[in-house]
């Protein structure tokens, strides 16, 4: 046995801890507040429930392979035809992908300096070279900078957005003069994990450049908003020629039949997606301003997480939030070792992070 000399130095994704492994990890009994994962904080939607209870009795039964009523369902809601529509088990499956039918070894990807992990994951999977683009000084994609380091071997360009982990965005200025520089022949991957949560007027959405005629994927998921983060599911929209090719490299059945019975659901529960939005936007102005006012600098975020640098006590806080279950992200495999990443909580959860964080401090 050989192994593919660039796997040798893979190593797994760091993913967020779960409730099991903290309680395991820490003896904790008691309640777990997770902040870490940027997952969402109501719980699934009640129609979701109902509709997987219905389809309990029919595992033994492969789902339908074309999944085409969850693609007419997003086709609607974006005014696309259904065949733009490239389901995933997870929008992380979009992107491998993308990679899959795209990139040959010694191919070259940009990305931000730090963004999304898996893009570099992928990356080093499918043998392609990356070039790191270090964010601008207000820590936003830096848009020149990726125009600069196109060579003839780019193949692919990923922009979060917003960006994980400082949920910043761009305006249109700053993306109309950068799509319309980018070579034919390379896709932009807009990752909108969490388009849903951006308030801000005038920030375009990456279907609009796709409708314009841009060679361009979106990808979107039902992790975040929609609270289906446990069933994997997410799905990418693009122009035929690309969605045609991605769908032809997916496995048969890559959507379980739960992921697809509860994405129909959650796409008809208005009522639980506006709730869900309402609270990440409310929850993530009460955090910036509560912990502003205690003195640390939080980043402005249009996602569902805010960044705050925590300087010195950044390591302290975490920790000792850590022992009381409360669980946040620390940003160092991001390069940005005195932050901490904070999911939007329920209002209630919000209020005892910063109760907690006021007793850390005054001890
Ligand atoms: C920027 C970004 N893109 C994609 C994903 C992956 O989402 P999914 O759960 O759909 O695979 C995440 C997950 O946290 C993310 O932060």
């Amino acid at each position: 046995m050989k192994i593919k000399s660039y796997l040798k130095n893979l190593t797994p994704y760091p993913p967020g801890k779960t409730i099991d492994e903290i309680r395991r990890e820490l003896g904790i009994a008691g309640a777990i507040y997770k902040f870490n994962s940027n997952e969402n904080p109501l719980g699934p939607s009640p129609k979701v429930i109902e509709v997987l209870k219905t389809y309990l009795s029919e595992v033994n039964h492969y789902p339908e392979a074309s999944y085409i009523e969850l693609k007419k369902a997003l086709a609607k809601k974006w005014e696309v035809s259904p065949e733009q529509v490239v389901l995933g088990n997870g929008s992380d499956e979009v992107m491998e992908f993308i990679f899959k039918a795209l990139i040959e070894p010694g191919d070259e990807i940009l990305i931000s300096n730090p963004s999304f992990l898996m893009y570099e994951k992928f990356a080093e999977i499918y043998g392609a070279r990356v070039k790191k683009i270090s964010l601008n000084s207000d820590l936003k994609h830096n848009l020149p900078g990726f125009l600069e380091n196109i060579t003839e071997k780019t193949k692919l360009i990923f922009l979060d957005h917003p960006h994980n982990p400082t949920g910043s965005v761009l305006n249109r200025k700053e993306w109309e003069s950068f799509i319309n520089s980018l070579p034919e022949e390379i896709l932009l991957i807009i990752d909108e994990a969490y388009g849903e949560f951006i308030d801000k007027d005038f920030i375009p959405l990456g279907i609009e450049f796709l409708k314009k005629g841009y060679k361009v994927i979106i990808l979107r998921t039902f992790s975040k908003a929609y609270g289906l983060a446990g069933l994997r599911l997410g799905y990418g929209i693009t122009f035929l020629e690309l969605a045609k090719v991605l769908d032809s490299v997916r496995q048969p059945f890559n959507i379980n039949l739960f992921a697809y019975k509860a994405g129909l659901a959650v796409l008809e529960d208005k009522e639980y997606f506006e709730k869900s939005i309402k609270i990440v936007k409310e929850g993530r102005k009460y955090l910036t301003n509560e912990l502003t006012k205690l003195g640390f600098k939080v980043f402005p975020s249009q996602a569902n997480f805010i960044m705050v640098d925590f300087g010195e006590k950044a390591d302290k806080l975490y920790q000792k939030l850590l022992k009381k279950g409360i669980l946040i992200r620390p940003l160092k495999a991001y390069g940005f070792s005195t932050c901490l990443r904070i999911s939007i909580g329920l209002p209630e959860e919000n209020e005892i992070l910063i109760e907690n964080i006021k007793n850390i401090l005054n001890g």
